[in-house]
């Protein structure tokens, strides 16, 4: 014979029925949706966040969502061009690359990175497909040109073709896509995955774009904004609060509710499930950027 016993107060049963109610309301709100989710910074290089991710994206899938993933791997890329003798270049957070930075490039994201996030999707249960922005010509891209340097074969995005993803999530595929793309003059293109994000999410019509990386989100006087619109992010920008790596989110993030996303957030990588209780909680972690 066992007594029922005080529980601690986080498992009392009306704040556990509370928790559940407020999840499963999301839940019937995010079936068949699209989410597309920017996989980068420390959580895609530290063990014990890899295995989360892979968790997490998994059960958004067993719940009727269909997430897109779009990797970065700067640090993976900058590793294998130190063994080959180059030394890595930036020039407004953006990788100045030559051929020999490209091929290496596309060797680490379309080939190492990109079949690290599908064989551990694989693991979690899922069904995940990697590809990279040049099958099915989804991502067409151009020369960028930057006012002061030249960046090589960095591109920026002409026009991303979603058949390939739809296909692919029509088939109950997880789409695992690396930031390459290719010219009309069949060049390829170092993309940033941030810019790429962005605009796959903008041509999907996807309900969400999620950034995970290395922050809680967007910091200022060392505090987290939870929540600003387009117009105050835009301020941040100019006034250099926002800048390196986080510059390209932000535009990004504003370009993709331009286009029609429905909203667009910042989370770490870093916080055990933030992914979860960003998607099925009233409270976020990170910073969400709306419509102005
Ligand atoms: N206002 C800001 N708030 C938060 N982070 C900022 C801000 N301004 C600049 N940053 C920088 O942006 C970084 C995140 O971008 P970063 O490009 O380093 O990571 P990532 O995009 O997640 O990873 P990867 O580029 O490898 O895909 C933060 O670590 C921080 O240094
Ligand atoms: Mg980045």
């Amino acid at each position: 014979m066992e007594f029922l016993k005080p529980l601690p107060p986080d498992q009392d049963p009306h704040t556990r029925r509370a928790l559940l109610r407020e999840a499963l309301a999301y839940i019937q709100g995010f079936t068949g949706r699209i989410v597309v989710i920017k996989y980068g910074g420390a959580a895609m290089v530290q063990d014990e966040f890899k295995k989360t991710f892979s968790d997490d994206v998994t059960l958004l899938k067993s719940l009727g969502m269909r997430p897109v993933i779009v990797h970065g791997g700067g640090p993976e890329v900058s590793r294998v061009a130190k063994t080959h003798g180059l030394v890595p270049r930036f020039v407004d957070g953006l990788r100045v690359t030559d051929i020999e930075d490209l091929k290496i490039s596309e060797m680490v994201l379309s080939g190492a990175v990109n079949k690290e996030i599908v064989s551990g999707l694989n693991t979690a249960g899922a069904l995940a497909v990697g590809i990279s922005g040049k099958d099915g010509r989804m991502i067409e891209a151009k020369k960028l040109e930057h006012t002061t340097h030249d960046l090589g074969y960095v591109g920026e995005i002409k026009r991303v073709n979603p058949d390939l993803i739809l296909a692919l999530l029509d088939k109950g595929y997880i789409p695992v896509i690396s930031p390459i793309g290719s010219g009309d003059d069949h060049q390829t293109y170092n993309i940033n995955a941030d810019t790429a994000a962005s605009h796959i999410a903008a041509a999907l019509r996807a309900q969400k774009v999620i950034f995970l990386t290395d922050v809680k989100g967007i910091m200022m006087e060392k505090q987290v904004i939870s929540q600003l619109s387009g117009s105050e992010a835009k301020g941040l920008i100019e006034s250099g609060v926002i800048q390196g790596g986080m510059k390209p989110k932000v535009e990004g993030m504003l370009n993709a509710l331009e286009a029609g996303v429905e909203s667009a957030h910042i989370i770490s990588g870093m916080d055990h499930h933030a992914l979860i209780s960003e998607l099925f909680t009233n409270r976020g972690t990170g910073t969400m950027i709306i419509r102005d």
